[in-house]
């Protein structure tokens, strides 16, 4: 597949080395505001350094794959998509819910693929919990415990990355968004949103420094989350999921997986641990990329099935953005007028 990217800064370099690595894609044509960047994801590849967007999509292309900030993905996803071209595209997909499902209506329209960005579903501590639940090992799934959390502005290196209403909001638009879309990976479908949000650390106006909020699933399996800008500890993210047989919790960084089993009531436990010493060796030679740079190569795969009709695979597709900004808005919604919002099944989008 001849495949262009928009956008060539710190995601973007590692999509890049995807496609031009992979045996079934072809690095067409880059475009970044950038030309250095551009240039530098294009090299090697003999790909087309675009100098404007027009000229980009002036390359005959397949597929592109997005990951410039939050705030211009419309213009460049939408264009792809009246192009008849498939995308993949960064997550968040929008920094409004309604931006988001308008993304998705364009896709439907032109009948293309719409794959987002939610690579944490890929890294193998987060594979092995969904593994784990569909395996049915825990027994009747009872409750997800979300949770994503870093030290907060410090950690930013540009204004869209956390200035609302650029960036769509705060915490639960960076490193909360990956956790809602886990929450609904495992539970099929987030139907009902209960939470609050605050602001009275960072005091940015419309990003939330902290959310804590209740999911529900249409069959009423419940997922406690949290996205935070506050957690002195530094980044860390986990998941944990409970059914009547016993736990699993998948963490990162360190990359790491604890199971719990009980296969009756009185009945020994046993427990397993899971430490990846391969990535954390890997990680602390070539740094965290390299584990995001996995997760793209596995995502890429996935990507180039949706595009030829595949629908049960890992990756994330339109409707998957659309809810985890309907979430992040839900959540605020809530903290405003203490009500619960009710969403309705979106499911998978089609072929
Ligand atoms: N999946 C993940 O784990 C993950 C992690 C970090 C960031 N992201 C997402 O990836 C995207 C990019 O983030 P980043 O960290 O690489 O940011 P970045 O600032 O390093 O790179 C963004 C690039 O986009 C270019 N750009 C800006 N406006 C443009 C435009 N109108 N047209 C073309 N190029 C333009 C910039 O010049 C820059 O090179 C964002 O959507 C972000 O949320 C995803």
């Amino acid at each position: 597949m001849r495949i262009g990217l928009i956008g060539a800064g710190k995601i973007g370099q590692l999509r890049a080395r995807t496609l031009r690595e992979h045996r079934d894609t072809q690095l067409a044509a880059v475009y970044d505001l950038n030309a250095d960047l551009a240039s530098k994801a294009a090299a090697g590849s003999g790909a087309v350094v675009a100098k404007s967007l027009e000229a980009f999509f002036d390359v005959p292309l397949d597929a592109v794959v997005i990951s410039t900030p939050v705030h211009v993905h419309d213009a460049a996803c939408l264009t792809a998509f009246a192009r008849g071209l498939h995308v993949l595209l960064e997550k968040p997909t929008s920094n409004t819910a309604a931006g988001a499902k308008k993304l998705v209506d364009a896709a439907l329209a032109a009948k293309r693929a719409f794959g987002v960005g939610f690579n944490l579903r890929y890294y193998p501590a987060f594979r092995c919990v969904r593994e784990t639940i569909q395996s049915g090992r825990l027994g009747k799934l009872d409750h997800l415990r979300v949770y994503g959390g870093h030290e907060g502005l410090p950690k930013f290196a540009h204004e869209w990355e956390y200035k609302a209403p650029i960036s769509g909001g705060g915490a639960m638009w960076d490193v909360g968004i990956h956790m809602s879309d886990l929450a609904r990976h495992y539970l099929g479908e987030i139907s009902e949103v209960y939470g609050v949000a605050t602001e009275s650390v960072w005091n940015v106006p419309g990003s939330e420094d902290n959310a804590l909020a209740l999911f529900r699933s249409p069959a009423g399996v419940t997922a406690a989350y949290q996205a935070t800008w506050t957690e002195w500890k530094g980044y860390g993210i986990f998941v944990e999921a409970y059914g009547d047989k016993g736990m699993v919790r998948g963490a990162y960084a360190p990359m790491s997986n604890l199971l719990v089993l009980q296969e009756k009531a009185g009945a020994p436990r046993t427990t397993t641990k899971l430490r990846y010493p391969w990535i954390q060796l890997r990680e602390k030679c070539f740094s965290w990329q390299t584990t995001a740079l996995q997760s793209f190569r596995e995502e890429l795969d996935d990507f180039l099935l949706l595009c030829k009709g595949r629908r049960d695979l890992v990756i994330a597709d339109g409707y998957a953005g659309q809810r985890a900004c309907e979430v992040a808005e839900a959540v605020r919604e809530c903290s405003r007028t203490r009500a619960v919002v009710k969403l309705p099944v979106l499911g998978t989008m089609p072929a």
